[in-house]
């Protein structure tokens, strides 16, 4: 049976916060599992010094046991117990993001049991920077192992409805607390070498990583996709992630030709009684309603059309933090086929289009 607690203001009394995670504490101490907010998608956590707790974990989400965990910390000092050497300019890093949406890749210490590192012989280590989530791994007294809290395959939850549909009845516990602020999962950084490398994008950048220590790697296997010889050496990024039920397909160019990729595709859906989802900007949206209103009726557009925002063309951030949940409503809509406005990989947009090449299982058009 899976117990649920809302928690939704964030700036409740301290005393109270402490009082109502009081019982999911317990259960991640006792080796259960808890599905908890954070600032960057919710997560599915369990103790991550506990094999048998790591194993109901993988056995939840039905996720494959080579693809390894992220433990979750709420102090500094619980790294000594994790990880064998930290790295001047991790220091730094840790110093200037944590916490936040960052997860750092160290060596790992022989505590950490290889269930949760998948064999590996290195751990990541997150602090999210989230109340509830930051209490409750202290509460818990240990380290907190947790994926993202959806089924292995299907979008990260970016709310608590998402880990209910995926969840219920699957794990102990689940908090249901705010949306999540961020909507993509933390940037993933190998601190095991001399210069870091970005092993996963997220919305702590290339950019602002070499602005705090002089330089900054991206595993080639990111930018160069499936490229033949080049193993991702996160593993969880070889795995068809982020996808939703139908099919996708990604389009980038200037606005005017991306309306009319949306119009065409209208034309084909409506002309194969099928039903398309549409992603772009709010500003893209509204002129091809216009256009679409003076070809076809009302009803016809309701019927074969689910238009989903992504927010202002001004805002990135504000795609970043809809993308997961507009996969999931375009899937609740029973598309057959989604077009997405996709961006320019620059800031943020390097982690925006990471995810939806993988939506898209690669298929990108320039037009
Ligand atoms: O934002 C996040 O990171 C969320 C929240 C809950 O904190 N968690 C998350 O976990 O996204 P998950 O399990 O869905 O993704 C973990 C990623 C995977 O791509 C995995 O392969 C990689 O981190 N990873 C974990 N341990 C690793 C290691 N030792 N070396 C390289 N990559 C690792
Ligand atoms: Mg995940």
């Amino acid at each position: 049976m899976t117990r649920l607690i809302k928690i939704e203001d964030m700036n409740m009394d301290s005393s109270e916060l402490d009082r109502l995670l009081l019982d999911p504490a317990q259960v991640l101490s006792a080796n259960g599992t808890v599905a908890f907010p954070t600032e960057t998608v919710y997560g599915l956590g369990a103790n991550a010094l506990s094999e048998e707790a790591v194993f109901k974990i993988y056995e939840a989400k039905g996720r494959p046991s080579d693809n390894p965990l992220i433990v979750h910390i709420s102090k500094i000092a619980q790294l000594n117990e994790l990880v064998l050497d930290i790295k001047p300019y991790a220091l730094e890093l840790m110093s200037a993001f944590w916490p936040g949406p960052i997860t750092f890749v160290f060596r790992k210490n022989a505590l950490v049991p290889s269930k949760v590192t998948g064999g590996l012989d290195t751990v990541a280590i997150r602090m999210p920077d989230h109340v509830i989530a930051l209490r409750l791994i202290e509460l818990s007294g240990v380290p907190v192992a947790a994926p993202s809290a959806n089924l292995s395959g299907k979008p990260s939850p970016t709310k608590a409805k998402h880990v209910i549909e995926d969840l219920m009845g699957k794990v102990d516990f689940i908090i249901e607390g705010p949306d999540a602020q961020v909507g993509l999962e933390s940037t993933v950084l190998d601190v095991t070498g001399d210069i870091p490398v970005i092993l996963r994008p997220g919305k702590i950048t290339v950019e602002m990583i070499a602005g705090v220590v002089g330089s900054c790697l991206v595993d080639p296997a990111i930018t160069e996709g499936d490229v033949e010889g080049l193993a991702p050496r996160s593993p969880g990024m070889k795995y068809k992630h982020y996808a939703p039920e139908a099919e996708v397909e990604v389009v980038i160019g200037e606005a005017s030709k991306i309306i009319l990729a949306f119009e065409k595709a209208v034309d084909s859906a409506i002309e194969q009684n099928d039903r398309l989802g549409i992603m772009g900007f709010e500003e893209d949206l509204l002129v091809l309603e216009k256009i679409l209103q003076t070809k076809y009726d009302l009803k016809d557009i309701k019927k074969h059309v689910f238009l989903c925002s992504h927010g202002s063309v001004k805002n990135m951030e504000e795609f970043a933090r809809q993308l997961f949940q507009n996969l999931r409503r375009c899937d609740e809509a029973k598309c057959g086929k989604i077009i997405i406005r996709g961006v320019s990989e620059a800031g943020i947009g390097h982690a925006i289009m990471n995810r939806l090449k993988k939506a898209a299982s690669g298929k990108v058009t320039r037009i």
